[in-house]
């Protein structure tokens, strides 16, 4: 678990600490104002449908707008220029994967291809750091590795928990080479507002000193900056004070020299709706980010529960967070509203300023709910002492759950069959506690139209912190109580298939077989990237606990080349060690499979061989 200092101690002089605002005080407070005539504050997705589900049918206009362009402007020449890092390691590939991908097929299909980060902590974080960097065009490593430009190829870009880290980090920094973005690209100069000075690892995120009293001098800072929220009226619980820490390793304003800083305002005021601005998402030129928290409910069904430690619900809503808006398609909701709104309850009421980016990936990684088995345990657990602090300091109106993260309801009586409809509060909690730790949700919105998932996987199924395919065993389960409305590959029912069949020591393709009789066509097809295993003969440095939450250089820097090393091997030789020459054609021609049976052409050449290899066999 999260270890945290004894803080009780800080208590004694906050309350004159509160009396004096912190720059960044005032910037993370959310304003109320009347709303602009005719506003209207909730969108419907898809038309009410009395007790019925009914699909979504309808995205948001800003973010179709964002996809046409990018589709239109900037992925036929990502995509060639993937092709050409594919075919520079000269093994032939099929026409039709050339013809595909260059565009000069006759039915100009282009992949819809996505990306998930899962969730995991600071591991995660890292460990989809090191596949990002692989898939990056830029880095000449991953340009001659042949897996280089697929990240400037994607539609989505989804972050979960420590994915969320990962994607919205990257998102509000433009974007940065991966180097840059981990470890500032100026480590010994302050980081102004509108600069990103790396993700600070090797600060731990709650006690970033080894000095008792500088750790207790932080979290007092912490608890001062959200001071404002809490006399503005809003809830204070225990993510507002974790996403002021995260913003001191995940957005603007932050460098390892202004760290301590009392004069910087650490990326409070830093939007999520913000990030349309950001100059690569204006010009289209990279990957939407999306990211994802799960509900809590009082009303929620607990024996959905999955066994194995997940503590919410399948049936709970899934929240999904874009630059554009925040809600659900899940059939039971259906409903969005404006991510700079977020905080309103009505169309009377507009709040602002309250979509702080570092409160978002806050929410992503609340899972402060898992230590709360009862009051008791929850005090000794080691957020105990942060519970009570702020729950002194700020005292809860009633209704508040201090271990969630609580937003106005937007979508009170929005329909009867929304399981928060009475609610005042929704209380969301981190992405993956329902078990879906790889954000793949949001990519399987029929409209948005993904045919290719490259889902990212450091999460800890095993003992020895590695991960076994649980978070795919989930998705399935979960996609199968929306019938017709989220279509997903067969993949194992259980873990014990991916631990026999070594699927997650290896890369895994799934979906491969569109007549499988359990295939819910047109399902995505997955290619699954899990932190597993080490490559064969090296030491294990990916498999870190969840709960490290810092990271010297060196280690980041040996788990990034190691990553770098599990997404460009492929199926690695298991008696002499050696990576797959054909991996990066491999990848090519499962981005390009769902186009390629849309043109009615057979698999043919490396593209044979590599599914063979590849796919799972459907097999338990
Ligand atoms: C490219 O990736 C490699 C492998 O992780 C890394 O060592 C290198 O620093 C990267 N180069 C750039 C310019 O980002
Ligand atoms: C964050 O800083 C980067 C430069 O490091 C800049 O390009 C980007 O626009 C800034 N983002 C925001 C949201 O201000
Ligand atoms: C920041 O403020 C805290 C709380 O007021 C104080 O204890 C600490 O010494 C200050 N740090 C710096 C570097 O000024
Ligand atoms: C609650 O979940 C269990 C297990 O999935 C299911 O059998 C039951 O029907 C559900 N109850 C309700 C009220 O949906
Ligand atoms: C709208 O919400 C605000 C809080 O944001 C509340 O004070 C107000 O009473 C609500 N108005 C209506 C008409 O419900
Ligand atoms: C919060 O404080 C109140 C009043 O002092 C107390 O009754 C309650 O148990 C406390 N709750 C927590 C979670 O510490
Ligand atoms: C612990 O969980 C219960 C049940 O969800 C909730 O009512 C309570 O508010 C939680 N306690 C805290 C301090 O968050
Ligand atoms: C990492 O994996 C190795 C091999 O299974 C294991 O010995 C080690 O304890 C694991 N480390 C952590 C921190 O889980
Ligand atoms: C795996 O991580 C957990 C914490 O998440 C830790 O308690 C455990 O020791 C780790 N396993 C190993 C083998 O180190
Ligand atoms: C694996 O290596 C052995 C020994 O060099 C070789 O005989 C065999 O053909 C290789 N297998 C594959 C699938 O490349």
């Amino acid at each position: 678990m999260y270890s945290w200092i004894s803080l009780l101690a800080i208590a004694l002089s906050l309350s004159d600490a509160l009396a004096q605002s912190l720059p960044a005080t005032n910037l993370f407070t959310p304003l109320s104002k009347p709303c602009p005539r005719g506003f209207s504050l909730v969108r419907k997705a898809s038309n009410p449908d009395g007790d019925t589900f009914k699909p979504p049918t309808r995205l948001n206009a800003d973010e179709t707008a964002y996809v046409s362009a990018r589709a239109e402007r900037v992925l036929p020449s990502a995509w060639s220029a993937y092709l050409n890092n594919v075919q520079s390691t000269k093994v032939p590939l099929p026409k039709y994967v050339s013809d595909i991908l260059s565009g000069s097929h006759h039915s100009n299909d282009l992949p819809r291809f996505s990306i998930a980060s899962s969730g995991g902590g600071y591991r995660a974080a890292i460990f989809g750091a090191g596949v990002l960097n692989a898939l990056d065009g830029r880095n000449l490593s991953s340009k001659s590795a042949g897996t280089g430009g697929l990240l400037q190829s994607a539609t989505y870009l989804t972050g979960n928990s420590g994915g969320s880290w990962l994607v919205t980090s990257f998102a509000q920094a433009n974007f940065p080479p991966i180097p840059n973005l981990v470890f500032g690209s100026n480590p010994t100069s302050t980081a102004a507002q509108n600069s990103f000075g790396g993700w600070n690892a090797q600060f731990d995120v709650m006690q970033p000193s080894s000095d008792p009293a500088v750790d207790a001098a932080y979290i007092k800072t912490l608890l001062q900056e959200v001071a404002g929220k809490a006399a503005a009226g809003f809830p204070v619980t225990v993510n507002d004070v974790w996403a002021r820490a995260l913003a001191r390793h995940f957005i603007n304003g932050t460098s390892g020299v202004d760290f301590f800083s009392n004069t910087s305002a650490h990326g409070a005021g830093i939007l999520f709706s913000q990030l349309t601005g950001v100059p690569s998402l204006a010009n289209h030129q990279a990957p939407l980010p999306i990211v994802v928290a799960d509900s809590k409910s009082s009303r929620q069904n607990d024996s959905a529960i999955l066994p194995g430690g997940n503590f919410i619900p399948d049936s709970n809503v899934i929240y999904e967070f874009s630059p554009y808006e925040m809600g659900s398609y899940d059939p039971s909701l259906s409903a969005f509203i404006p991510m700079k709104n977020l905080g309103s309850r009505n169309s009377s009421v507009c709040v602002t300023n309250f979509d702080q980016a570092s409160f978002v990936i806050g929410t992503s990684s609340d899972i402060f709910n898992e230590f709360n088995s009862s009051l008791p345990a929850l005090l000794q657990s080691s957020i105990g002492p942060l519970i009570s602090l702020i729950n002194a300091t700020f005292p809860p109106t009633p209704g508040t759950e201090l271990d969630a993260t609580m937003y106005p309801n937007p979508f009170r009586n929005v329909g009867k069959r929304f399981i928060d409809s009475d609610q005042d509060f929704l209380r969301l909690v981190d992405g993956g506690e329902d078990g879906e730790v790889i954000p793949i949700q949001p990519l399987l919105v029929k409209p948005r139209g993904v045919d290719v998932i490259l889902a990212i996987d450091a999460s800890a199924d095993l003992d020895d912190n590695f991960t076994a395919g649980g978070s795919l065993v989930a998705a399935q389960a979960r996609a199968s109580l929306f019938p017709g409305v989220y279509s997903f590959p067969p993949v194992p029912t259980s873990i014990n298939t991916f631990v026999s069949q070594r699927l997650s020591s290896r890369p895994t393709f799934f979906g491969c077989d569109i007549n499988d009789p359990r295939s819910d066509s047109p399902a995505p097809l997955i290619i699954y990237l899990a932190n597993g295993a080490p490559p064969p003969g090296q030491p294990a440095l990916t498999n870190t606990s969840s709960f490290q939450l810092s990271y010297a250089a060196p280690q980041l820097q040996s788990m990034l080349d190691q990553t770098f090393a599990i997404a460009t091997e492929g199926i690695v030789n298991g008696t002499t060690g050696e990576k797959d020459q054909a991996w990066p054609a491999c990848l090519a021609c499962a981005v390009v499979d769902r186009s390629r049976e849309r043109s009615n052409v057979r698999r043919s050449g490396v593209c044979k061989d590599c599914f063979a290899r590849y796919c799972w066999n459907g097999i338990e």
